[in-house]
């Protein structure tokens, strides 16, 4: 008997999670939360509001005043800030560059690891981010770590970001690289691979080839098989 499971994808800015994870979902039925956006969606609010990022207790503060919605709809993911659509806005540098700063502000990680568990409770999910497998979902069935080379994800950011920001290779790449190391070092719940993950290099991956990779591994964990 097959089941529907719970799969954590972690990994690196850039390395293809969201896109393989949202087509994923769709073909098996799947609910996808995107837990970056959740991460960007805060980041939004704050610096909308003009709290000041670094200062803990500030933020701590503001967060209630802050409600937070996700809503999947046929053109993709709706992120809602006190009801104001801001699915765009999340994505531009000026929110980027500063995500990593508030994601790693521990009041900020408890609201959203609550509410990601909430929406993840009924199983058939799949989720994304960087603290998935670790903390969010630590007995998910099937944990991924997503990855590749810096210049690979500077690469496919800078291509999603050419025709709308004025911004060069270079200058993502180094974004991306910054976002690794805030990311991976920070106190609260840095990215790692945990020990029950399975690695997935995409640098020579297509898009296809990455998705029917986890679609394989999905129906096997679907059915009881081991993690590895
Ligand atoms: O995946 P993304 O680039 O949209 O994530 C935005 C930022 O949010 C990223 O720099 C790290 C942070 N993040 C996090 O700390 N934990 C998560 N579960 C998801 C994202």
């Amino acid at each position: 008997m097959s089941r529907r499971i719970s799969v954590a994808i972690d990994g690196p800015a850039g390395a293809g999670k969201s896109s393989i994870s949202k087509v994923v979902a769709k073909k098996l039925g799947y609910l996808y939360i995107d837990t970056g956006a959740m991460y960007r969606g805060i980041t939004w609010a704050l610096l909308e509001t003009g709290v000041s990022i670094d200062d803990a207790e500030a933020v701590s503060q503001a967060l209630p005043h802050i409600q937070l919605e996700l809503q999947a709809t046929e053109s993709g993911l709706v992120v809602l800030v006190n009801g104001r659509d801001v699915s765009q806005e999340i994505r531009t540098q000026y929110v980027t560059s500063h995500v990593s700063q508030v994601a790693a502000q521990k009041a900020v990680r408890t609201k959203l690891v609550e509410m990601q568990r909430d929406m993840a409770s009924a199983g058939g999910v799949i989720l994304d981010g960087r603290d998935i497998g670790s903390v969010v979902l630590p007995n998910a069935e099937l944990k991924i770590y997503l990855t590749a080379s810096v210049e690979t994800r500077g690469h496919r950011r800078w291509l999603e970001l050419k025709d709308s920001e004025n911004i060069s290779l270079e200058e993502v790449c180094r974004t991306v690289a910054e976002r690794d190391m805030m990311d991976m070092n920070r106190k609260e719940s840095p990215l790692v691979c945990v020990d029950d993950a399975v690695v997935i290099e995409t640098d020579h991956l297509s898009i296809e080839e990455t998705v029917q990779t986890l679609i394989d591994l999905i129906r096997k964990a679907e059915l009881g098989g081991c993690h590895g």
